[in-house]
């Protein structure tokens, strides 16, 4: 064991830790919109389950962990690591599905990118991450760039001050290891596919830069002559006098601004009715729009459109539309794990497409980014939720303001989207005073952050008998759309669908966020026969004509578009690690009740 020297050496690094430096900066908004040089590819990677490379033999963080990617200099030098000796994996992508020892992996894997820089006056660096499963830890060139905790949204940091001309190294360290504190908690029924899974950039920005910017329709009685749109953007200096210009050339709508103290402009710009073509499924209309801050310009594609609702329907641009919806876990078909591209985008929302929908829950975590900009070239709403996901740690603190930053992330990434229509805080919560505080916060800083879109989650049915189904949920002040789960047909009353009656006291639009049943694609049998497709059909057909008999219903998301792997489901040859309530098997294959929702969405 280590000599008396090292460990008096030890004992002053733990007395004399390093402060953990935090170069995070807030998200910059249309990331795609700067010249940047792509880090995706192989990168490195060490397996630590006993996170050696970060702690000392006493659990106490140690300055010589790997991030220091360490060579031998003289032969008696002791190093028991070397990134490049060890093997490679395709960075964006989950470790689960790239090397068949981390299938069920949930711990520690170090990774590690050589890339080169050329230093240049007035530029500065981001290192851009688009998302990292689940607790993150970046360095570069051995100095920490910072700590991030959330799965599913991006984060970036300005390394400018890290760098040096020519070779860089870049070392993250990711832990999916799940804790009942965390934001989702211990147990959820997707696969915790772990790693980088998606893009990683070193993004080129001036000294200052529009850290985010929004244009949005206002709403408008549909009679009015001209409709304004509001304009609004913040630098990453709190600086007065500088020049901010939006344009529009296909409205030729142009406005000129100078940012106050706080660094921030705002405007509205006003375009006749009849020139402006509203953004729908029907045209998914988006414009080029060129921003500016002094000499450098960004470009950006905008759709405008409004959502609102009135009593018990849900109106997009002042006309009321009955969302066609499918719920989606982001991943990729044909066992491929975590989605990241904007191929896997557009694969699944064809899918989507061809079930006859106008509109996609994805669930129960933002999605890559590429998700949202398919769906909104291919004219499809969608429904964007934070992993507030069962029972969540209430009372934690540390919980909440986790939970917030995951909202407030995926609402920066997000907002100027135009088929993004409602924002999801929680997923079938089990009630209490802390959790309705916990929610309502929520609800509100959702609304403080963006009070243009709606705001749900998804409820459960809280009370059943004698074939009535009751919703009663005090955070239906909070929501715009009353939203809930229920699986009749397949968790309760098998065949008791068509007697069934609701009891949904708010005047407010109903979405029926998750419903559906089992099915093995290819086993056929009698309709009573669980797992067969002729159950799920039935299932399907008798929960469609239970739902129409609901009040105010104004969409749909069963549950769900294709099987999906969960650590939850482990019936041999039936689900082998998946959820088979997909009404596409995993490749692609439809089961028969995927025509059933089919022709119900053709007619609607
Ligand atoms: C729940 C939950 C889903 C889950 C589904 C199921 O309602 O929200 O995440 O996969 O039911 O049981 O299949």
């Amino acid at each position: 064991m280590k000599t008396l020297l090292t460990t008096i050496l030890l004992s002053l690094t733990v007395i004399l830790p390093s402060k953990a430096a935090n170069h995070e900066v807030p998200l910059i908004q249309n990331v795609q919109a700067y010249e940047s040089l792509s880090l995706n590819g192989e990168w490195n990677y060490i397996i630590d389950v006993q996170e050696e490379g970060y702690y000392d033999y006493r659990m106490n963080p140690t300055r010589w962990g790997f991030f220091q990617n360490a060579k031998p200099q003289r032969p008696e030098d002791l190093i028991e690591y070397d990134f490049d000796k060890s093997p490679t994996m395709h960075i964006p992508g989950d470790w689960n599905t790239q090397d068949e020892r981390l299938f069920f992996y949930e711990g520690t894997v170090w990774f590690k990118k050589n890339f080169q820089v050329k230093k240049e006056e007035n530029v500065r660096h981001l290192l851009y991450f688009g998302a990292a499963n689940y607790d993150c830890r970046v360095w570069v060139n051995t100095k920490e760039a910072g700590h991030h905790i959330g799965g599913f949204t991006p984060f970036n940091y300005d390394v400018t001050d890290l760098l040096k001309e020519g070779e860089n190294v870049v070392i993250v360290k990711v832990d999916n290891k799940r804790h009942a504190e965390d934001v989702p908690t211990q147990i959820f029924d997707w696969w915790n596919y772990g790693g980088i899974t998606r893009d990683v950039r070193l993004v080129k920005v001036e000294p200052v830069y529009l850290e985010d910017y929004s244009l949005q329709l206002q709403k408008a009685d549909t009679k009015a002559k001209v409709r304004q749109i509001d304009f609004s953007a913040r630098m990453n200096k709190k600086e007065a006098g500088h020049k901010v210009v939006v344009f529009i050339p296909e409205l030729k709508l142009e406005q000129q601004l100078t940012t106050d103290a706080e660094g921030k402009v705002s405007g509205t710009l006003k375009v006749s009715t009849k020139k402006l073509a509203l953004w729908s499924p029907e045209t998914p209309k988006r414009y080029r729009v060129k921003i500016s801050l002094d000499t450098s310009t960004i470009n950006d594609e905008i759709g405008f459109r409004t959502i609102e609702t009135r009593d018990k329907q849900i109106l997009l641009n002042g006309q009321p539309i009955f969302l066609k919806g499918i719920s989606i876990h982001n991943e990729k078909p044909n066992g491929g794990g975590r989605a990241n591209s904007a191929e896997d985008a557009r694969t699944l929302l064809g899918w989507a497409k061809e079930l006859g929908c106008n509109f996609v829950r994805l669930a129960h975590y933002p999605h890559h980014e590429e998700m949202v900009r398919e769906a909104e070239k291919m004219g499809i709403l969608v429904w964007s939720e934070i992993p507030v996901y069962w029972t969540i740690a209430w009372k934690n603190p540390k919980t909440y303001e986790n939970a917030r930053n995951q909202l407030r992330d995926m609402i920066a990434r997000d907002h100027n989207r135009a088929n993004i229509i409602i924002w999801s805080i929680a997923n079938e919560t089990p009630h209490s005073p802390e959790r309705d505080a916990f929610l309502g916060n929520l609800a509100q800083y959702a609304r403080s952050l963006d009070n243009t879109r709606l705001i749900s989650m998804a409820m459960e049915v809280t009370g059943a008998s004698n074939y009535v189904n009751r919703l009663n949920d005090n955070m239906n002040q909070y929501v715009d759309v009353v939203s809930f789960n229920q699986y009749i047909g397949w968790y309760r009353d098998v065949n008791d669908a068509p007697k069934m009656k609701w009891e949904i006291p708010y005047n407010k639009p109903v979405i029926v966020s998750e419903f559906g049943g089992g099915a093995k694609y290819g086993y056929h049998g009698a309709k009573n026969q669980r797992w067969t497709e002729e159950f799920q059909e039935n299932l399907y057909r008798e929960n469609i004509a239970m739902l129409e008999k609901i009040d105010g219903l104004s969409g749909t998301t069963p549950w769900i578009l294709k099987d999906f792997r969960s650590p939850r489901r482990v019936l041999p040859d039936v689900q082998d690690y998946y959820n088979r309530k997909g009404l596409y098997s995993d490749k692609g294959e439809k089961k028969k009740a995927f025509y059933v929702l089919k022709q119900w969405y053709e007619n609607k």
